[in-house]
């Protein structure tokens, strides 16, 4: 487990229908580490859950960090208890900020995609974009406007914002047709950001394929199931570079389990694949990406994995731990 850092709750407010925003301080005379656009927290629940958000306040800021929570009709534990547990004055432990979302700031142009409670990266990146004075625009989409938080905040940036609300417009948004518009900038130093519902990700990373956008990035909230390879292996052994252990992977035990089996103990937070924490380098061997963080670029790339969810498709890895 990564250190923790000890937060207490300020403020709780009303963003939207089911949705509290929630203002963590640190502890009198601490300050938070600083952090950048498009990071999250992890919050370790009263109810023993640990659930990652992400920030939306200004980056940089460390005397605060502001998160907004959506409450999950088919919630299993985690948003339920923010909502139903969560007191002014609490206290609770967090994880330092990471980023799997990261902001290009040099780019040309960025189109920036929310959907309903996927705003809050967005808001984050937006708020960047415009202290660095560049060139973006914003696309959001909610069920409908009292379902949508932030509006205020979006609107005094003074960016071009397309509004799209199903209840008013009949139906979802045609991403392919809203992304299609043509850039202020030039087009191949244009980036693409989306953070929403798994089925708006989907077709928002569709249509950047279908339209030639080389710069997309997206944030998911749950885990992706992702099969294992054909060719993944079902036993192999992993060489730990820096502990000098040799461990054996086989259908009995996970990498994770085996890692732990044998004292060795990687950062974790999620274990599911999707915060990021246990990314660790390959030094050598083809591992089996499983995890909902790393994109297609880095998962060729074959340099670093979720060591949570992943496998291996060669006899042999070697790791960085
Ligand atoms: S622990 Fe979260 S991605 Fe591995």
């Amino acid at each position: 487990m990564s250190d923790l850092l000890q937060a207490f709750v300020h403020t709780l407010r009303y963003e939207a229908e089911d949705i509290v925003g929630i203002e963590l301080r640190p502890l009198p005379g601490e300050a938070f580490p600083p952090f950048d656009a498009g990071s999250h927290i992890d919050l370790h629940l009263s109810n023993g859950m640990l659930r990652s958000y992400s920030l939306l306040n200004p980056p940089g800021e460390t005397r605060k960090y502001v998160i907004a929570v959506l409450k999950d009709r088919a919630s299993r534990g985690g948003s339920r208890c923010v909502h139903e547990q969560l007191r002014i004055g609490m206290r609770l432990k967090i994880s330092a900020p990471r980023n799997n979302f990261k902001l290009h700031e040099d780019a040309g142009h960025s189109v920036l995609l929310a959907g309903g409670i996927g705003v809050t990266p967005i808001l984050c990146m937006a708020r960047r974009l415009r202290k660095l004075g560049r060139s973006f625009e914003l696309i959001y989409c909610a069920r409908s406007r009292q379902s949508a938080a932030f509006i205020d905040d979006i609107d005094t940036l003074g960016a071009p914002v397309h509004w799209h609300f199903d209840a008013e417009r009949g139906g979802p948004p045609d991403l392919k047709a809203l992304l299609a518009r043509p850039s202020p900038a030039d087009a191949s130093n244009t980036h693409y950001y989306a953070c929403g519902p798994a089925v708006m990700l989907d077709g928002f990373e569709a249509a950047c394929a279908a339209l030639g956008h080389a710069h997309a990035h997206i944030e998911r909230f749950s885990a992706v199931e992702v099969a294992a390879a054909s060719d993944a292996r079902q036993h192999y052994t992993v060489e730990l570079k820096r502990s000098g252990k040799l461990i054996t992977v086989t259908t009995e035990t996970s990498l994770l389990a085996a890692l732990r089996a044998a004292k060795v103990e990687p950062p974790t937070s999620c274990e599911e694949g999707i915060c990021g924490s246990c990314e660790t380098r390959v030094l050598e061997g083809l591992p089996d990406h499983r995890d909902s963080v790393l994109s297609a670029a880095e998962r060729a790339a074959g340099k670093v994995m979720m060591v949570c969810v992943s496998g291996c498709r060669s006899e042999r890895l070697v790791l960085d731990l």
